[in-house]
């Protein structure tokens, strides 16, 4: 985050989110925890009964309908599908507040794509997200638009301050960005639920076993962190010879797990190349 987006005040700001489902939820939460006062930020679903609904999970408004949530909002979400965001900017594009910035969270639609469904000079971004942002622990990828000011970068880059980590990236990074943060989440997750499972198959209960994994992921994440080691190094901290982690570490080697891990978040990438037509 640059030092302007951390002195930035939110309270006043106004957020329309449009599409709050499993992406824009957490995006609403995000902001919300950055300081956005709930009473600015509208959202709009596909129906208004779906709007009221989210907006009272979330604590937050619900708009009637589009048109009414991005009249006069300084920021305007697309938590939208990507096939709807070319659609809905064209509907959109005329009603946008002078000086609004635009932010979509789809994979695969282009800020040149975006730019020229909407006004000339509109300022256009896009945020790849994580859903653990919605706890503070997620990552956000931003690719500026080129008519974007820096106070209104400074602005986006604030309601992201308490995402976790967000960062800069450029359009021909974020399949590399989807690949190792947004949807690596859900791989991180079905090799967690593989490893509860075995815990219960070697004879932990359920219970036990889930904290124990969740224990042993945060604390591999909060030693790497703290202590600023090579991954690699780590690792062999905890390597004896002849010992158990070794031997456990020999069997992953043998049966694939790197490389599997690896095809795994290069068909993410691939395919995120393969929505934008890259
Ligand atoms: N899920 C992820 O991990 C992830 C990560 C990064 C980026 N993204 C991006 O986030 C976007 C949304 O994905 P998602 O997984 O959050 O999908 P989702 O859960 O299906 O959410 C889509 C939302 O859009 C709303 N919507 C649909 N048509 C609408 C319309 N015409 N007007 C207003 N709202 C409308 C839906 O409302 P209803 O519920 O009423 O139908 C729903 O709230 C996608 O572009 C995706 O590329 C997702």
């Amino acid at each position: 985050m640059t030092d302007n987006a951390s002195q930035t005040d939110l309270s006043t700001t106004t957020v329309a989110v449009i599409g709050a489902g499993n992406m824009g939820g957490p995006v609403v939460r995000a902001m919300l925890a950055a300081g956005t006062d709930p009473q600015h930020v509208r959202i709009v679903n596909s129906s208004p009964a779906s709007s009221e609904r989210a907006a009272a999970e979330l604590g937050v408004t619900a708009a009637a309908d589009r048109a009414a949530a991005v009249d006069g909002a300084d920021v305007v979400v697309l938590g939208v599908k990507p096939y709807q965001i070319l659609d809905l900017l064209a509907e959109i594009g005329d009603g946008l507040a002078e000086g609004a910035v635009v932010v979509s969270l789809a994979a695969g639609t282009t800020l040149a794509q975006m730019q020229e469904a909407l006004p000339a000079d509109t300022a256009v971004e896009r945020a790849m997200p994580s859903v653990p942002i919605s706890v503070g622990e997620g990552a956000v990828g931003l690719m500026r638009g080129d008519a974007v000011t820096d106070a209104q970068h400074d602005l986006v880059h604030a309601l992201f301050s308490c995402a976790g980590v967000s960062v800069d990236i450029t359009e021909g990074q974020v399949h590399a960005f989807i690949g190792t943060a947004g949807s690596l989440v859900a791989i991180v997750f079905s090799l967690m639920e593989a490893m509860i499972d075995e815990g219960v198959r070697e004879g932990l209960k359920r219970d036990l076993a889930t904290e124990l994994v969740q224990q042993t992921v945060r604390g591999a994440t909060g030693l790497l962190r703290e202590s600023g080691q090579h991954v690699a190094v780590a690792r062999g901290t905890v390597t004896s010879p002849g010992g158990t982690t070794v031997e456990g570490l020999a069997e992953f080697e043998r049966r694939g797990g790197r490389a599997a891990i690896a095809s795994a978040m290069q068909a993410a990438a691939d395919r995120s190349k393969e929505m934008a037509g890259d």
